[in-house]
């Protein structure tokens, strides 16, 4: 394999469109800062490619996280759902609101919310209130929202949520940060529920460098995110503000590097899904993993490739991978158990455990060589047969 790359990187941003022609637009004409018609533009496409009425572009994905969750009402000693197996940044917002985070497990086919395990924990743990909200049994705080993640690309069984929540009056924000393009029964993740929030960090199926975006159907909820990402500032000459604001806004130089990319978006979903199959297909024949797939209902947009260990620790395999240039990444350390949040309240979180021992990912940039994976899969088949020998 004499072309092969030093180190096969785990996720490399695509930069091959206009990226370089809009964003020199910006720059030539002065419209550099968080108003242009590009955050407009890539505002009304992101929308568009939802099914969503509403976008706000944003900072990034964790402020959007943060201002859904004060627009939808989330205050100081509210609890919001959450799982323990994601990346940190929801959890994070939950405590920007001075809230508390309810920890539930995760399924070990979409590793996504546990919706069975949501359902338990409301019909046993909570009451409903003469006020019209939920309140948990033990604490006595109200349970104000849920935000169930997309993790992976991988839709979240949402039905069974938007049932229950719509019983007991609960408030659904979708981090769909890492799934844009997915599909849940047809219809696209982020556009379920109240609110979808996603990010275009560098690592991201499409990246602005760094930027976020709220998606909605409800007026009133897009223009509250509006007003409180511009500072809250309520009167379009004179410095008035009437709440406490943030300064949350995308600015279009950002936002044309987003519309270069929206405009690639569909391209790679393609490529994702389709190195997906590949990579699915070259793994099928060893026996001591498993390439998580997609369910039926679900179409992933694959933003993350994992591999699950049946019998071995996962980091023997990592750390053999790693040996060989090939950048692999562990799942993230279960939230409930980082230092900050060991004493937030947890419901039965055990499937979480297996997934953090047994789950890392895989290279899956947009642009990863043919050669690349059959390489990758060549070094898992290599670590198996030397294991198998000793
Ligand atoms: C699940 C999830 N939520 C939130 C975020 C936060 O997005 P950002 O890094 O744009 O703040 C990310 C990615 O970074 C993520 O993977």
């Amino acid at each position: 394999m004499s072309n092969i790359k030093k180190v096969i990187p785990l996720s490399e941003p695509e930069i091959s469109g206009n990226e370089w022609k809009y964003v020199k637009e910006c720059l030539d004409t002065g419209w550099v800062s968080s108003v242009g018609n590009y955050v407009n533009l890539f505002e009304s496409m992101l929308a568009e490619h939802v099914g969503a009425k509403y976008a706000v572009a944003v900072v990034n994905g964790t402020s959007a996280l943060h201002v859904s969750l004060i627009a939808c009402g989330v205050k100081a000693e509210d609890e919001v759902i959450v799982p323990p197996l994601t990346f940190i940044a929801p959890v994070n917002a939950v405590r920007y609101c001075n809230a508390y985070p309810v920890f539930i497990d995760c399924d070990l086919e979409t590793l996504c919310i546990d919706t069975q395990k949501v359902i338990d924990f409301l019909r046993n743990e909570s009451t409903f209130g003469k006020d019209g909200f939920t309140y948990n049994k033990k604490t006595k705080r109200r349970i104000k929202a849920i935000i169930p993640v997309h993790i992976f690309g991988h839709p979240v069984d949402m039905d069974p949520l938007l049932e229950i929540c719509k019983e007991y009056n609960i408030d659904i924000i979708e981090d769909a940060t890492e799934s844009l393009g997915s599909e849940y029964k047809g219809k696209k993740t982020g556009s379920l529920s109240k609110a979808g929030c996603f990010s275009f960090n560098g690592n991201k199926l499409i990246t602005t460098g760094g930027g976020g975006m709220v998606v909605t159907d409800d007026e009133s909820f897009a223009k509250k995110i509006r007003h409180l990402t511009t500072q809250a500032k309520k009167d379009p000459f004179e410095y008035d503000h009437d709440e406490i604001g943030y300064n949350y806004r995308l600015t279009n130089i950002q936002a044309a590097i987003g519309v270069a990319q929206m405009e690639k978006l569909n391209e790679f979903i393609e490529i994702k899904r389709k190195n997906a199959a590949i990579y699915k297909k070259l793994l099928s024949n060893i026996n001591e993993i498993e390439f998580l797939w997609e369910k039926s209902w679900a179409k992933s947009n694959f933003w993350f490739y994992t591999i699950k260990t049946k019998s071995i620790n996962k980091n023997q395999l990592m750390q053999y991978l790693l040996s060989k240039d090939i950048q692999v990444r562990p799942i993230w350390k279960l939230i409930h158990t980082l230092p900050m949040y060991k004493n937030f309240q947890t419901y039965k979180i055990d499937k979480a455990i297996e997934v953090y021992d047994r789950c890392f990912n895989i290279p899956c940039s947009v642009g990863i060589k043919q050669e690349n994976i059959k390489y990758i899969v060549k070094q898992i088949k290599n670590y198996f047969e030397k294991h198998e020998k000793k």
